[in-house]
Order: C-alpha cells, then sequence, then structure tokens
C-alpha cells in the first residue's frame, strides 16, 4: 500500500513509499483510509515500539476492512472515524491502517462524507476535554480564544455559543469576519500590541474562561480573566496561577466518546460548521503539513484517499 512513512529511525523526513498492509491481530479493526485529518504533531508523534518504515497520522476516517477475532461491536463496511494515536504498526497516513478497538472510534452518521468526519476527532476530543475542565456548561458566561480560526477554535467558537456563552476571539485581522460568522461577538488582532486593551474595552469585567489554543498565548490571556476564572492552555504553556485563577492543561484521561458522537450527528444535520480550508489528493500530503506547520490554517486540512 501507499503510506507517507518516516523511514527508519531518527530520519527527518517524512516520505511517500510503498509499504505491507498491517497485519491485525485479535483486537485491532483493520480500516481502508478514505481521508486524513492533518495535524501540526504528525511527522513527530512517534511510538517509541514503532516499526520502521512508520506511517506517520493519528487520525483518519474510513471503512472498516477486517475486524480481530476478539472485537464486538464493528462489522466490515461500517464508515468510522478514528484518532489512532502512538500505534506500533503505524498511524493513518496510509491506505490501510491497525486501529485498536479501544481508541476513540465514532461511526459517521449520514450526511457527512469522509473529508469532513476526518476533521473533526482530535479538534473535537481536544475542545470537548478543554470545556470539561473550564466546566464550561449549558449555563453561560464568557469565554475568550487565544489563536480561535484553526480547527480548535472553529468549533470551540461554536460549541460555546451552543451553549450560551459570549465569545471573543483572537486572530489575524483577515479572519475576523470568519470568526464572527461562527458565532464570535468580537475580534481582535494578535498582532496589534494593544490587543489585551482592546478586548478589556469590550469586556471591562474581564471574562469567566479562557482557552488558549496557539502556544505562548496563555500569559496575555490570563490578563483578561476574572479572578478566580479558569484557563485552559492547548499548547502546554507553562503557567504560573495569579489572582486565584484555575488552570489546566488539555485533561487526560477523561471519556468525551458520547459529546464526539453528538457533535457529529450536529454536523451531520447542518447545526455545526466544518471548515475545510482544503483538501488535497493523497500525494500531496507533504504541501498539506508545511500549511499546518505555519500555524495559519483556516479551519482544517484533510487528504483524500479513493
Ligand atoms: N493538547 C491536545 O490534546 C492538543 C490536541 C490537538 C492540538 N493541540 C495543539 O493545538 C495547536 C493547533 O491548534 P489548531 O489546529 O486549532 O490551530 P492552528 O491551525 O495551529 O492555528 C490557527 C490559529 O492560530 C492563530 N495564531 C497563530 N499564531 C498565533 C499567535 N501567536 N497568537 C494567537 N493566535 C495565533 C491563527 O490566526 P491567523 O491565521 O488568523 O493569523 C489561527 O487563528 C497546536 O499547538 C497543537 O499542538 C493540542
Amino acid at each position: 500500500m501507499k503510506a507517507f512513512v518516516i523511514p527508519r529511525p531518527g530520519a527527518p523526513t517524512v516520505e511517500l513509499a510503498e509499504v505491507p498492509v498491517p497485519k491485525i491481530d485479535d483486537a485491532e479493526l483493520l480500516v481502508r483510509i478514505r481521508a486524513v485529518g492533518v495535524g501540526i504533531h504528525d511527522s513527530y508523534f512517534l511510538p517509541t515500539n514503532a516499526t520502521y518504515p512508520y506511517p506517520i497520522g493519528i487520525e483518519g476516517a474510513g471503512v472498516i476492512e477486517q475486524t480481530g477475532r476478539g472485537v464486538l461491536g464493528y462489522r466490515p463496511g461500517d464508515r468510522v472515524t478514528f484518532v489512532s494515536s502512538m500505534q506500533s504498526k503505524g498511524g493513518t497516513w496510509a491506505q490501510f491502517v491497525a486501529v485498536n478497538a479501544d481508541s476513540l472510534i465514532i461511526p459517521i452518521p449520514d450526511g457527512i462524507d469522509f473529508p469532513e468526519a476526518a476533521a473533526v476527532p482530535v479538534a473535537g476530543n481536544t475542545i470537548l476535554r478543554a470545556f470539561r475542565a473550564l466546566e464550561l456548561m449549558p449555563s453561560g458566561g464568557t469565554l475568550f480564544i487565544a489563536g480561535a480560526s484553526g480547527a480548535i477554535g472553529t468549533l470551540a467558537i461554536q460549541i460555546a455559543r451552543r451553549r450560551g456563552w459570549r465569545v471573543v476571539a483572537s486572530a489575524s485581522a483577515p479572519n475576523h469576519a470568519y470568526l464572527l460568522s461562527l458565532g464570535a461577538e468580537k475580534a481582535v488582532d494578535y498582532h496589534d500590541p494593544n490587543w489585551v486593551e482592546q478586548v478589556l474595552q469590550w469586556m471591562p469585567d474581564g471574562f469567566d474562561a479562557v482557552v488558549a489554543v496557539q502556544p505562548g498565548t496563555s500569559s496575555q490571556s490570563m490578563q483578561l480573566l476574572k479572578d478566580a476564572g479558569a484557563l485552559v492552555t492547548i499548547s502546554g504553556d507553562a503557567l504560573i496561577s495569579e489572582r486565584g485563577v484555575r488552570m489546566s492543561g488539555v485533561p487526560y484521561p477523561m471519556d468525551v466518546r458520547d459529546e464526539l458522537a453528538q457533535l457529529l450527528t450536529d454536523i451531520a444535520e447542518g447545526e455545526l460548521h466544518v471548515e475545510l480550508e482544503r483538501v488535497y489528493p493523497f500525494e500531496q500530503g507533504l504541501a498539506a503539513l508545511a500549511k499546518v506547520q505555519t500555524r495559519r490554517a483556516r479551519g482544517k486540512h484533510v487528504l483524500r484517499l479513493e
């Protein structure tokens, strides 16, 4: 099969190669990949027991080809989308992948195609966990999102609005109309040296909660929080709490499987929008990886396989 691989341990490049279809064991599914969600982490999330050449990637959507003898609840022909991280046999940037049946696997509802489905599991899983940590319940409140026009922010704005939260978000000026279209009530440009003051003019009492998506955005965003507010850093910023602010990273482990399935249903029913900035033919995977590594993607970049 075709796959984008790290050819050998420590190799600095990802290459398109011909490799064997993985053999599944009793607890695994073999999935024929139809679309791949591209993430900045894809070229370096590698298990210590990887077999080389190692197909990269942790997120995909496709059709179950075969089930291991011990697997219950899945059948060949099922359409699924999933996160399959750190699997020794390889990841999702391939025509076939072996997926442990305990992975985060969600059936794809009617009304969603493979590229849309492949764009959801990592971003959806991440923001649903982050919102649990923030206790972003349907009671309403105010939320600031730093770095909001990417895959995570696109979902975050819409989910928060559906839970009755008021949202202000940051991105470059050309993306402001996009953020407002998703439900943000104001958008600020993080390039402006006075962006924190601008936001505080709009929300003088500060925010109940912050999601800091991009690395390095937490400390300035902290200035926007009310005393005893809550902040989640998606990219693992190191932080020192002040003013009783409750801080965390994305909490693991936590089961958001049902919420993720509901998210896909909401997307299928047109209640939520998934932004695909670009869908690439599989062979152009390295162009997609280069784009997401700029940290300037709008929504998600996805590879499509026939
Ligand atoms: N903890 C987890 O489980 C987990 C899971 C998945 C991803 N992540 C992390 O989440 C990040 C990727 O998130 P994503 O895919 O949603 O976004 P992304 O595609 O990396 O970023 C796009 C957004 O970030 C903005 N941006 C870029 N630099 C910024 C800065 N210095 N300050 C504020 N905003 C900035 C961009 O704005 P413009 O383009 O408009 O300028 C845009 O809004 C990565 O760091 C990844 O490692 C963590």
